[in-house]
C-alpha cells in the first residue's frame, strides 16, 4: 500500500521556503554587525533583507491557505504516537515562526524613521516613528529568530534520523509521484 505523502505543491513551497529562509535567517544575521559608516552599505544589505522577507511573507501566505484547504497526508502507520505529537508541536512552532518573523520585521519597520523600500520602490509611510515600538517589534524579531533556528535545527535532525531509519517519513516531502 502506498504511504500518504506530501503533494509536489507542497513540496515545492516547503523547499523553496526552506532555501530562502535559511538564506535570509543568514542574511539578517550577518548584516546588523555591517559598520553604519560610511553610510550606504549597510542601508542597501538591510534594504534587500527587507524586501525578501516581505516576499517570503506573501509565500508563507500562499502556504498557510494551501495547508489550511488541504491539511496534511497521515502519518506513516506504525510511527509512534510520541513522534506524531513532537512532529505537530514542532511544525506549528514552525508556521508561527513563519508568520511572525516577517509581520515583526515589517511593522518594526514601519515604525522606524527610515522608509522601507521594496525592490527599490520606497514605500508608502503608514504611521509617524515610535522608538518603544520599533524597540518591542526588534525583540520580538530577534527572539522568535533565536526559537525559528531551534525549530529548524530540530527539525532537520528529525528529518535526517528519519532517513537514516529508512521508514517511510523524509520521502513524504521528496519530489516524486504525487498520492
Ligand atoms: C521570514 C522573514 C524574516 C526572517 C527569517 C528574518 C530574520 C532576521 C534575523 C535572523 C535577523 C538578525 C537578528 C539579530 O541577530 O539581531 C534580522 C534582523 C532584522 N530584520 Fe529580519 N527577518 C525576516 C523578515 C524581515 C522583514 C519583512 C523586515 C522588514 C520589512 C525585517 C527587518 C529586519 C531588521 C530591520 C533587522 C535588524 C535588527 C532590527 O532592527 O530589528 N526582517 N532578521
Ligand atoms: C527553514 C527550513 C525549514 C522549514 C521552515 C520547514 C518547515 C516544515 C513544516 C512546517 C513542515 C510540516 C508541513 C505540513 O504539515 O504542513 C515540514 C515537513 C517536512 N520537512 Fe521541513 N522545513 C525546513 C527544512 C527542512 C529540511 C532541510 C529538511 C530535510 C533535511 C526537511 C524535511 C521535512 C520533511 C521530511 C517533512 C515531512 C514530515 C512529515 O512527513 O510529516 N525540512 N517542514
Amino acid at each position: 500500500m502506498h504511504t500518504p505523502r506530501y503533494n509536489n505543491l507542497a513540496i515545492a513551497l516547503h523547499w523553496i521556503l526552506a532555501v530562502a529562509l535559511v538564506y535570509q535567517i543568514a542574511l539578517g544575521l550577518w548584516m546588523v554587525d555591517i559598520p553604519k559608516s560610511p553610510p550606504g552599505l549597510r542601508a542597501e544589505w538591510f534594504n534587500w533583507h527587507k524586501s525578501i522577507g516581505m516576499s517570503l511573507g506573501l509565500a508563507v501566505v500562499l502556504r498557510g491557505v494551501w495547508r489550511l484547504k488541504s491539511g496534511a497526508p497521515t502519518f506513516p502507520l506504525g510511527l509512534p504516537v510520541w513522534q506524531r505529537s513532537l512532529a505537530n508541536i514542532n511544525h506549528g512552532v514552525l508556521y508561527a515562526c513563519m508568520v511572525v518573523m516577517p509581520v515583526s520585521g515589517f511593522l518594526g519597520s514601519t515604525y522606524s524613521p527610515y522608509p522601507i523600500k521594496f525592490f527599490g520602490v520606497v514605500l508608502p509611510k503608514l504611521w509617524a516613528a515610535s522608538p518603544p515600538l520599533k524597540e518591542l517589534m526588534s525583540t520580538l524579531h530577534f527572539g522568535a529568530s533565536r526559537l525559528f533556528m531551534l525549530a529548524i535545527t530540530l527539525h532537520i535532525l528529525a528529518a535526517l534520523w528519519h532517513l537514516a531509519k529508512g521508514d517511510d517519513v523524509f520521502g513524504r516531502m521528496m519530489p516524486g509521484k504525487s498520492a
